[in-house]
């Protein structure tokens, strides 16, 4: 009788492993199908304004100037994003000697140029919280003394504004505005799983949100700093990164860091820079656009595939080693702005998310110098 019974659980949790593993092959095989249909090729190389897309912009902007306001610190108002920075360090950034002609655009037009810049390193949420919590690492660069009108007017200043992760976790802006609307409801994965209609799930983007929100690295030093959204290199569409390029710079690794500290990714960056005075080198390099194949420029949570279209270096980055956490630099690096439309028209911002962000950025920029009665020119 116990063998009997013995028996007839054994074939139903193989059955059930069965049919469990069955149905994870064949949802499996439906959704590798159906993303390879729904991402093949050929996409518009020109940009597609969506009839809603002013109005969603608008909502979204009055809801980020409230998620300032409930998140300032004592008395002053932070960024509505990347909050907390780990520095502001002085970097060069050094244009290649030898630029193929469609890569020789912009800031990139003069071959062997070396410009002088600010890199301001940072943690993604809205409110400074401790580096060990998940986040996305950001990474914002500026240019100085760049001539020549720019898209926001006439400073002298080509920013690059990346974070570690390279996709996006919405489409577009309607999209930005039903998730931004439902996180601040405190509805943090329901905001990718809108209703009982599985049609509007976004399941895909609900992994890449929970990928962007990863462990802190070592150090900011070691990570790959991402565009995400496309951008113009002269007449095309291009994606931009930064990576670590150790072998430009003195061999260093950086020593474990106690994470149970706050701020220890600012350490790890005081430790290389200013106690053990070691460069640190990065390479900007730049993917170009293949719209015979699928690499949208409306959406950026898709990356666009390297097999089809390579990252390559047009710049070198040096950090060199320095003093830079003063009061006086700390207070400099929160009242810099960076915003990607600061930027010659060679390097103009694509896509949806990007038109969203000239507006957003400026907004909560100009808002918090107002609050903090700073500035805006550092
Ligand atoms: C491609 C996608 C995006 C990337 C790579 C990105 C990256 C960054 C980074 C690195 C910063 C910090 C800049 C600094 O150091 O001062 C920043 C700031 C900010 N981001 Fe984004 N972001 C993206 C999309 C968005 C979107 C869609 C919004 C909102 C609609 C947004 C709103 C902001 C705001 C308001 C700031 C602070 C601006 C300021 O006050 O100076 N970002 N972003």
């Amino acid at each position: 009788m116990f063998t009997r019974c013995w028996l007839w659980i054994g074939r139903l949790l193989r059955r059930t492993l069965l049919i469990t593993l069955s149905a994870g092959l064949a949802s499996g095989a439906i959704g590798y199908c159906y993303y390879s249909l729904k991402f093949s090729g050929p996409v518009s190389a020109e940009e597609q304004i969506p009839a809603t897309e002013a109005a969603d912009s608008r909502a979204i902007i009055e809801d980020a100037i409230r998620v300032v306001e409930q998140h300032r610190s004592d008395t002053r108002v932070l960024r509505d994003a990347h909050a907390k920075a780990h520095g502001c360090v002085k970097a060069e950034v050094s244009v290649l000697s030898e630029l193929p002609s469609n890569l020789s655009y912009g800031v990139f037009s003069q071959p062997g140029k070396t410009w002088q810049a600010w890199m301001r390193l940072s943690n993604g949420n809205a409110y400074p919280q401790f580096d060990r919590a998940r986040d996305a690492r950001g990474m914002a660069i500026k240019l100085l003394e760049v001539e020549g009108e720019k898209l926001l007017g006439s400073r002298s200043e080509q920013d690059f504004v990346m974070f570690n992760h390279p996709s996006f976790f919405v489409r577009d802006v309607a999209e930005y505005r039903q998730n931004f609307a439902a996180q601040a409801n405190g509805q943090q994965v329901l905001a990718f799983l809108p209703g009982w209609d599985p049609r509007h799930w976004e399941v895909r983007h609900l992994l890449i949100a929970l990928q962007t929100l990863s462990p802190a690295p070592e150090t900011p030093l070691a990570s790959t700093y991402n565009s995400i959204a496309p951008f113009k290199l002269g007449p095309i569409a291009s994606k931009y990164r930064v990576i670590p390029s150790p072998e430009n710079c003195p061999s260093y690794t950086p020593p474990a860091q106690n994470r149970d500290l706050p701020n220890f990714l600012r350490n790890a960056l005081y430790q290389q820079l200013s106690i053990d005075r070691v460069d640190a080198c990065f390479a900007l390099q730049v993917q170009l656009q293949d719209p015979t194949h699928f690499m949208p420029i409306e959406d950026p949570s898709v990356e666009w595939d390297e097999a089809l279209a390579p990252f390559v270096t047009v710049a070198k980055i040096r950090v060199a080693a320095q003093d830079f956490d003063s009061r006086e630099q700390n207070l400099f690096c929160d009242n810099l702005a960076f915003n990607p439309w600061q930027a010659l028209p060679e390097h103009r911002p694509l896509g949806g998310i990007n038109r969203l962000r000239k507006e957003v950025y400026e907004a909560v920029n100009v808002y918090r110098h107002q609050r903090n009665q700073q500035s805006q020119t550092p």
